[in-house]
């Protein structure tokens, strides 16, 4: 029996937990939910979005799977999810993007993973107005993250039977703190000879994927990059309902989907489970419950196949409706 945290989230989250739950249970998975609060509704009932059970309890299960939170805009907390990736020192963002059967993109043989570093860069939050009409933001790159997200990266091509891994940034105008990057992950692929390794500067990187993406396998980039880029490839393959995606750190992991809470379709039994589920096929994976990560990819598969799908990718069933056709082809 294995314990997982749960954090259901809020906005579309609870809908899509609900769905994930219920096929994860039918597949066999030999799970145990530890349930959790955050955002709102902690802040509502515990005074905090992010109370400090929620953190315990991952750090002592190790893994939680998370459904989306909201972050308001512009006033009230800081996201829980940036906190919770910098409490857990939660480095590597992982997001792989394979066509899925049946869900008709521009391309058929896109198959690639864009692997994020999640902690520095732009998003160290280290900014500072000089006066009215300036400001300045600083983007911070170390070595230590670089070398540890650069090992991390041939480390996942090893280990997924990848070939090669390339290296994005724009250390031609950024030459100190891309340079630095680049100094890196050049230094880790030494120790990987049966990688390929290549770089490529972002701007290019960007024309390549909506041009010819089958030509990219594992990429490594700062943050920045990394999340602009890899939203851009979850259109490559669908789009945000079906983008999944794993953050994780040396001691912890959490799994959750690319997509925020689509406030604008709460409640509606409208929400596309499909980024939840493959973000926890991918849980199970992590956890080497491969054959029920098998058994639930198949059946959605056998489910896109037979032409049930939600609206937000062309189809007409409802999330319970989705999910129950599923377990029905789990079975
Ligand atoms: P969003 O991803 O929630 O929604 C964008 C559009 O995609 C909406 O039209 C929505 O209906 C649709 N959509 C998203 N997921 C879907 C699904 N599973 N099925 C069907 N349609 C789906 O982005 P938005 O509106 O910018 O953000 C809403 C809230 O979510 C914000 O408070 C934001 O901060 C938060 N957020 C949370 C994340 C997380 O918890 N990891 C990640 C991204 C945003």
């Amino acid at each position: 029996m294995t314990t997982i945290t749960l954090l259901r989230g809020d906005g579309i989250g609870p809908e899509i937990s609900e769905a994930v739950v219920k096929i994860i249970k039918e597949s066999g998975a030999d799970i145990t939910w530890e349930e959790q609060i955050a955002g709102l509704e902690a802040v509502e009932k515990e005074g905090t979005p992010l109370p400090d059970k929620v953190i315990d309890s991952i750090k002592k299960n190790k893994v939680a799977l998370k459904a989306p939170i909201t972050t308001p805009i512009g006033k009230g907390f800081r996201s829980v999810n940036v906190q919770l990736r910098k409490a857990l020192d939660l480095y590597a963002n992982i997001r792989p993007c394979k066509n899925i059967p049946t869900i008709k993109t521009r391309f058929d043989d896109v198959d690639l993973v864009v692997i994020r570093e999640n902690t520095e860069d732009l998003y160290a939050g280290v900014e500072e107005k000089i006066d009215d009409n300036t400001a300045h933001s600083i983007k911070i790159i170390t070595r230590e993250a670089s070398e540890r997200i650069a090992k991390f990266a041939f480390e996942y091509a090893v280990k997924n039977g990848r070939k090669e891994v390339c290296a994005v940034t724009k250390a031609n105008i950024c030459k100190l703190s891309d340079g630095l990057f680049l100094e890196c992950t050049r230094k880790i692929a030494q120790d990987y000879p049966n990688i390929k390794y290549r770089e490529i500067l972002v701007d290019n990187c960007c024309m390549q994927l909506v041009q010819n993406p089958s030509q990219f396998d594992v990429m490594v980039l700062p943050n920045l990059y990394g999340d602009i880029v890899s939203d851009l490839t979850a259109g490559l393959v669908g789009g945000l309902g079906v983008a999944r995606s794993a953050n994780i750190g040396k001691d912890c992991a959490i799994f959750e989907a690319v997509h925020g809470s689509a406030p604008d379709i709460k409640g509606q039994n409208k929400a596309n489970p499909t980024a939840l589920l493959l973000s926890a096929v991918e849980m199970l994976k992590y956890i080497n419950m491969n054959n029920c990560a098998e058994k639930i990819e198949k059946a959605l598969y056998k489910t896109f196949n037979e032409g049930i799908k939600t609206a937000d990718i062309g189809g007409s069933a409802s999330c319970t409706e989705f999910t129950d056709a599923i377990i029905k082809n789990m079975n």
